[in-house]
């Protein structure tokens, strides 16, 4: 029989393209989605079960009904803005919701987790590029709902041996190679995928840029994107991993390199015939001026080197939403509602 693996936000962007990687490896990904966020149409390779994580007898039908190995915890809340009007949603789904899905491992006897954290656990950096050592001094709820994650996590790996990877992304960016799943959020706060939006719909208007006078070398800020592929790449890598190591382990996951809005936005615009027109407006609250990962960390322990930089993460992003992808995903997951 083949392994088996639970996707829990399977039908979201990053856990469909895990699923994709994880079905190409020989694994059957079982995604458990509420579909409040993700895309039905998304899950193309593997069973999807419906559920929610703050049901605890949802995940037990699902352990009981399917031989699962380990887990890959995708399913979150992750808008920084929205976590600022409603900590509550954020706390309670993206907390809550762990210690709802380790307890049920628990009972299942399922010994395995990767976690899917973020750099929002770091706040404002004191220095970059940030290290794993760096402090965590989260801004926003959302944040602080990861770190908190990470540490319900960390107590169940000391006190009842689960293993587990907690793996912190910087920008997340980019779409599949064949155009079969890719960036999909509505409303979408993200920069690739708007300023791709505003450059085929012109009818948009230009794509804005939140602040041009932070202390950075063009004054807009500096991010590290990081090809979505790549992430699941180290989500395989981790699984391994954890096959020989014990305990609970952090990893950063960027590429190193940061870019500025106004070079993503230069690039683009040298993708797409010079479109989209931009225009700057204030600075969006809680923007750190500079994040930039050390994945050395992941690079020496997973043995993980990113493939992709910006230039692939914008040309699979621009095939998927000129293929309609985006469009067509947004719209049957509305209708699923
Ligand atoms: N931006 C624009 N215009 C837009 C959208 C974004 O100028 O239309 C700017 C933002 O102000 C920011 C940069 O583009 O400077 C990147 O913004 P994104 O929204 O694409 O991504 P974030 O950097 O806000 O998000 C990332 C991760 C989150 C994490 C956050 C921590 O995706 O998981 O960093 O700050 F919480």
């Amino acid at each position: 029989m083949k392994p088996h693996v639970l996707v829990c936000g399977g039908a979201g962007y990053i856990g469909a393209h895990m699923c994709k990687r994880l079905a190409r490896a020989g694994v059957v990904p079982v995604t458990f989605d509420s579909l409040v966020t993700g895309h039905r149409n998304a899950v193309q390779w593997g069973p999807l079960e419906i559920g929610d994580l703050l049901h605890p007898g949802d995940l037990s039908a699902v352990f009981a009904r399917y031989p699962i190995q380990s887990v890959l915890h995708f399913a979150a809340r992750s808008l920084v803005g929205e976590s600022v009007r409603e900590p509550a949603l954020y706390l309670r789904n993206n907390v809550t919701g762990t210690l709802n899905l380790l307890d049920a491992m628990r009972s299942a006897g399922v010994g395995k987790l990767v976690f899917s954290s973020t750099a929002a656990v770091y706040g404002n950096p004191l220095y970059t590029p940030i290290d794993e050592a760096h402090p965590a001094q989260p801004i926003n709820p959302y944040g602080l709902s990861k770190w908190l994650a990470e540490q319900q996590i960390r107590a169940y790996c000391e006190a009842y041996g689960l293993r587990a990877v907690c793996l912190r992304y910087f920008n997340a960016a980019g779409a599949d190679a064949d155009g079969e799943t890719g960036e999909a959020h509505e409303p979408e706060t993200h920069l690739i995928p708007n300023i791709i939006r505003a450059a085929l719909t012109p009818s948009l208007g230009p794509v804005k840029l939140f602040g041009n006078d932070y202390p950075t070398p063009d004054g807009t800020c500096v991010r590290d994107y990081i090809h979505v592929e790549d992430l699941a790449e180290a989500h395989l890598l981790a699984l391994d991993y954890m096959a020989g190591q014990p305990g609970f382990h952090v990893f950063n996951l960027g590429t190193g390199q940061g870019n500025s809005v106004a070079e993503v936005l230069a690039q683009c615009q040298a993708l797409c015939a010079g479109a989209p027109a931009s225009e700057v407006q204030p600075r969006r609250p809680g923007d750190p001026a500079t994040l930039v990962a050390s994945a050395a960390l992941a690079q020496a322990a997973l043995g993980w080197t990113p493939r992709h930089g910006l230039d692939g993460i914008l040309r699979s992003a621009l095939r998927w939403h000129q293929g309609s992808g985006a469009t067509a995903a947004t719209a049957r997951s509305t209708a699923d509602r």
